[in-house]
Order: C-alpha cells, then structure tokens, then sequence
C-alpha cells in the first residue's frame, strides 16, 4: 500500500506511566454464556498487539469493548486513561469491524465522508484527510464508484480506510485480512508496520499464524480467558517449540488440561 508522511492527530493523553489498554478482571456475560472470563491484559503505546483463539473464544467481544461499544458485566476496561465507555476516548479509536460496516449503495468517499462525520470531521480538512487515506489504501482511482461493484479485497481497503480516516491512537482491526489475497494481506501486514512507526497503537485478531509472527505480543483467548501472554518469542520457548502452529496447539492442550483439573 501506498506511503505517507501522516502522522497522527492525537488528542488525549494517558496518566503518567499507564499503559494505552488497561483490562481488570474484565468479565462479560450474555445470558448463560461467560464470554469473557477474567481478563487482566495491559496493551502499551506502540504495541501491535495480536488476538488469536479459536472461534468463539471472545476476540470480538473484547474488541467491541475496547470500543466502547459493549460494557463489562465485571472488572474494569481504561483505555487512554480512561474509564470505558467515555466520549472522549471515542474520537481516538478507529474500529474495523470483523462483518463489514459499509454502505453498498455509497461511493467509497461518501462511505469516508459518513465515517468523517462521526468523528465530528468537516470541510477542507475532511476532503483532505479523505484523498490522503484514498491514497494510502490506493483506491483513489474507484473513489467515486459505488461499494456494491467493489470486489472484496477492494472493500476490506476501504473498510480499513474508514477506521483510520480519523487518524485513530488505537485501532482495532477484527480480522482485517479475511477474504484478501496473499500479496494484500503483505500490503496490509507492511501498511500496519508503518502506522505503527508513526505512533498508532495496533489491536489486531487474526487465524493466520504467520500474522501473529508479526505482532509484538500476542494474547491467546480460550473461553474468554487468556491462556498465555507475551512476545511470539517467548510464547514459541514456553512451548519449547520454533513453530507458531505447534506452539498454540500447546496452550490450547494446557488449557483443556487445566479445565479438566479445575
Ligand atoms: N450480543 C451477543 N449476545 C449473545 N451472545 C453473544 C453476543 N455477542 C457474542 N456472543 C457470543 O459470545 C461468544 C464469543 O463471541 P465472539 O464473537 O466474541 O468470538 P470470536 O472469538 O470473535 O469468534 P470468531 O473467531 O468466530 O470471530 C460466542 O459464543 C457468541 O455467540
Ligand atoms: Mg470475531
């Protein structure tokens, strides 16, 4: 995808020494079911940090509620420092959702310009941050085609698009990279890196292990509770294994075990 010299507007500041994401004892549950389940996880400034479990262990759950969008049963989520949900953390997280948020019968800039509108952007400086994000995601040239005739891989860049638009400090991206071909989930992965170097904290859920190779700490979930913690590195020597594959089958092994045993 393609360069940029943005850097990000960014508006609150977290307390001194206080991770970007602060998850404590975080519970949620919906009817009988306890999607999540205990969580304690801090995410620091500048992390990538990546999501793996398998399906239905929680990951959007907890994405949603980094959001702002659903509220804990139990325990406490900060993000910037702040008590979720909170307005003002709003305008700095941009949220790819996992089902697609886009309107089929808008352009890609009216989809932009609807998503700039939440996020109380206007005027010059919307249109302005609209072409540079076109751009960045190289859609320029279909910007004024309707959505419903993009293909997938066209809608997963604008989707992506939407979020940061307003150029997020956090953004969460819930499998950003499903239906995407293999040199645009490398397009994605690269644009990622650079959105990081410029400062953009990054909540990433993802199947591919070669996705999760990439992050700078990873958070395997399993029935809403987190199984294991930490860089690819360290996670690959917990398990005693050089294979990212084998290393998840391992925790995910120890947590039935501990399931058993509970
Ligand atoms: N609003 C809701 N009401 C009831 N149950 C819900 C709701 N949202 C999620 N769930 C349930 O919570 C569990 C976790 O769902 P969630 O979407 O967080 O999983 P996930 O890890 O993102 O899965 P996937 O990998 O399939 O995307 C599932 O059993 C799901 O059916
Ligand atoms: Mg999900």
């Amino acid at each position: 995808m393609a360069e940029s010299s943005q850097t990000g507007s960014h508006s609150l500041a977290t307390g001194a020494g206080e991770p970007l994401v602060v998850c404590e004892g975080v519970v949620k549950v919906f009817g009988k079911l306890r999607v999540l389940d205990g969580l304690n996880l801090t995410i620091g400034t500048g992390e990538t940090f990546g999501l793996v479990g398998p399906n239905g262990s929680g990951k959007t759950t907890l994405m949603r509620m980094l959001a702002g969008l659903v509220r804990p049963t139990a325990g406490g989520v900060r993000v910037l420092g702040r008590c979720l949900p909170d307005p003002a953390v709003a305008a700095s997280i941009g949220y790819m959702t996992q089902l697609s948020a886009l309107y089929l019968d808008l352009t890609a800039r009216e989809n932009l310009r609807f998503f700039c509108s939440i996020y109380g952007l206007r005027g010059q400086e919307r249109e302005r941050r609209i072409n540079e994000i076109l751009e960045r995601v190289e859609l320029s040239a279909n910007a004024d085609r309707v959505v419903a005739t993009f293909s997938g891989g066209m809608r997963q860049r604008l989707s992506l698009a939407c979020a940061l638009v307003h150029r997020p400090r956090l953004a969460l991206l819930d499998e950003p990279t499903v239906g995407v071909d293999p040199e645009l989930r490398r397009a994605f992965w690269d644009y990622f890196a650079q959105l990081n170097g410029e400062g953009t904290t990054i909540v990433v859920s993802t199947h591919h292990l070669d996705e999760a190779a990439r992050c700078s700490r990873l958070g395997l979930l399993r029935f809403g509770k987190l199984l294991a913690c930490g860089t690819p590195q360290e996670l690959l020597a917990g398990a005693g294994t050089s294979d990212m594959e084998t290393a998840f089958l391992y925790y995910a092994a120890r947590g039935r075990q501990e399931e058993v045993t509970a």
